[in-house]
């Protein structure tokens, strides 16, 4: 499939592009992506298509985030279809760079948050946020867009980046955008597409027990009780085990004791190989 978007695999040819758009005075948005893209990828675009003049989507399937065991080599990849579906969606730029123009030989910065980086995905996957703090830095400094839109599906990962980006005065806005669902409230992933006919069943269980904790704990049952009862819901599904299932601080991911300020539930659950992740607002 040949696409319609233009495409720039490098930071001077992205800057050159960049740059004479800034000299009408457009702004410019950024929506850093890995490729496999589906509605939730698109409603990035519109979004960012709403507010700025000229519209960056990034594919970079980055190695830094996945651990050795991870699905770096199966993770889904069409560069021609992403393309045309950015071109659908309005997109006017496509900085697709490959793994050596994103680490040259003797790359060795690290950028690592603290405290938010440090629960649940953290502990989890500790590898994670360490190599998204790395490359997002990276692709807001290559672009310096006016803002970097990013879903709210990857909320930790969205708070990682907001601190990241007030910590290293990094002068880009950051837009965290609603998760978009599947008719059955399953958030939309790229990794929905490991899963099979019995497993998509099961999955769509996950927001509904979870908005059936969110009741609970606005009913006034104590955090810790709605927690177990929620992982003992998951695994009662069908999933084949539990990482976490937590109601936190939306800012910190901390641990509370009660709703006074606002807080957020978040997921990861594993059916068979594949692991989702889901988190609402509480
Ligand atoms: O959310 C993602 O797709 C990735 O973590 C991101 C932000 C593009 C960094 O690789």
């Amino acid at each position: 499939m040949s696409s319609a978007l233009p495409v720039v695999r490098d930071v001077p040819a992205l800057r050159a592009e960049i740059a004479a758009w800034r000299k009408t005075g457009l702004r410019v948005g950024l929506v850093p992506t890995m490729g496999a893209l589906h509605e939730g990828h698109l409603s990035l675009v519109q979004t960012a298509k709403e507010k700025c003049d000229r519209v960056i989507a990034s594919l970079f399937v980055n190695p830094r985030q996945f651990a050795p065991h991870e699905d770096f080599d199966r993770y889904p990849r069409d560069e021609a279809g992403d393309s045309a579906m950015l071109a659908g969606a309005g997109c006017d730029l496509l900085y697709a760079p490959d793994r050596a123009a994103m680490y040259p030989a003797g790359f060795s910065t690290n950028v690592i948050v603290s405290d938010v980086s440090t629960p649940l995905e953290g502990e989890f996957r500790p590898h994670f946020f360490g190599g998204v703090a790395t490359v997002v830095s990276k692709l807001l400094l290559q672009a310096l867009p006016d803002a970097a839109y990013f879903g709210e599906k990857d909320y930790q990962q969205l708070q990682v980046i907001k601190r990241m980006t007030r910590d290293l005065d990094i002068p880009v806005e950051i837009v965290g955008c609603a998760t978009v669902r599947e008719h059955d409230g399953l958030a939309m992933s790229s990794r929905n597409a490991y899963l099979s006919a019995d497993e998509r069943r099961v999955a769509a269980r996950l927001n509904h027990i979870m908005h059936d904790a969110i009741k609970a704990a606005r009913g006034g049952e104590a955090i810790t009780e709605v927690e177990a009862e929620a992982a003992r819901h998951i695994a009662a599904a069908g999933f084949a085990s539990v990482d976490y299932i937590a109601i936190r601080d939306a800012e910190t991911l901390q641990p509370i004791a009660d709703l006074s300020r606002p807080a957020r539930i978040l997921a990861a659950a594993w059916l068979g190989k594949t692991r989702l992740i889901d988190n609402m607002a509480v």
